[in-house]
């Protein structure tokens, strides 16, 4: 068989991901993969607290760069990219994988959100990203692709996924529509869909067994996704022999949302 790997399908890609908490988090699969792929990955962690699990995986892979990222902190998204731009002057791929509600909000019903909650869900997990875009198209010179996490509970109502639900169904709609405004510029915007994963956002949502056992057995695949399903995938996505497919919401969920 052939090692795909070893092709170095991403080499001499200068790559940014973000939302790596831990070496469960889904932003892991897609560093190690982009990295397996031969690009170069720049990391982030959210803070001093989260540093000390995050510098071994940056180590793993050889990211020459690892910055802070806490998206609410006026000016740090700015930062970081100032600093992609001063170590490689261009970025390739971009990878957004964040997410956040409050626990109140978060495990209520939607109706009875409060403003503050909904507000602040939507700026972690969906204005950053836009925010991202922005940031990265001056630096995507000779193109790129954009990648934000979001899950099926924005199209159908998935219980106990709550405010989150229409949180990322404005996530897909961005995408949609930054695809459409990047594509121009050779830049591709896209969402994936991971199946339900074990990873510390996860653990916020109640009753989350239930949903990974649904997940098992309702998927024609019958099998739970992982880190590295997701990661290979968005790297094939990150390829030039992909740089047709944009805008896309990409389901990696054994195939769950084509069964009733
Ligand atoms: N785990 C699942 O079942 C699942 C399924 C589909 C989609 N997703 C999405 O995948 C993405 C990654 O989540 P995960 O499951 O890997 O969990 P995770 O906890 O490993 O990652 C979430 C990340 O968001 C970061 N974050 C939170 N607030 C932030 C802020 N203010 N600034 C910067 N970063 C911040 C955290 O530091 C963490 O690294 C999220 O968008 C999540 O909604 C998860």
């Amino acid at each position: 068989m052939i090692d795909v790997a070893s092709l170095n399908l991403l080499k001499g890609k200068k790559a940014l991901v973000t939302g790596i908490a831990n070496d469960q988090s889904i932003a892991w699969g897609c560093a190690k993969a982009f990295r397996a792929f031969g690009a170069d990955v720049a990391i982030t962690y959210l803070n001093d607290r989260a540093k000390p699990y995050v510098e071994p995986l940056a180590k793993e892979i050889d990211a020459p760069i690892l910055i802070p990222l806490d998206v609410q902190q006026e000016g740090q998204l700015e930062q970081a990219f100032e600093k992609i731009k001063k170590e490689w002057g261009r970025l390739d791929l971009c990878v957004h994988s964040i997410a956040f509600a409050p626990k109140e909000d978060l495990q209520g019903r939607v109706v009875d959100c409060s403003k503050d909650g909904f507000l602040r869900a939507m700026e972690i997990s969906c204005w950053s990203f836009i925010r991202m875009a922005k940031l990265s198209e001056p630096l995507m010179k000779s193109g790129g692709a954009l990648f934000t996490m979001t899950y099926y509970g924005s199209q159908m109502v998935v219980e106990h996924y709550n405010i989150m639900g229409p949180v990322k169904a404005a996530l897909e709609s961005a995408t949609r529509y930054m695809a459409a405004e990047l594509g121009p510029k050779g830049i591709r915007v896209h969402a994936i869909s991971p199946g339900p994963l074990k990873t510390r956002a996860a653990s916020g949502i109640t009753e989350f067994d239930k949903l990974l056992k649904k997940a098992q057995s309702k998927a024609p695949s019958r099998s739970l996704v992982s880190i590295d399903d997701v990661g290979v995938a968005v790297a094939f996505l990150g390829m030039d022999g992909a740089k047709l497919i944009t805008g896309e919401t990409l389901y990696i969920d054994g195939g769950y949302h084509i069964i009733d």
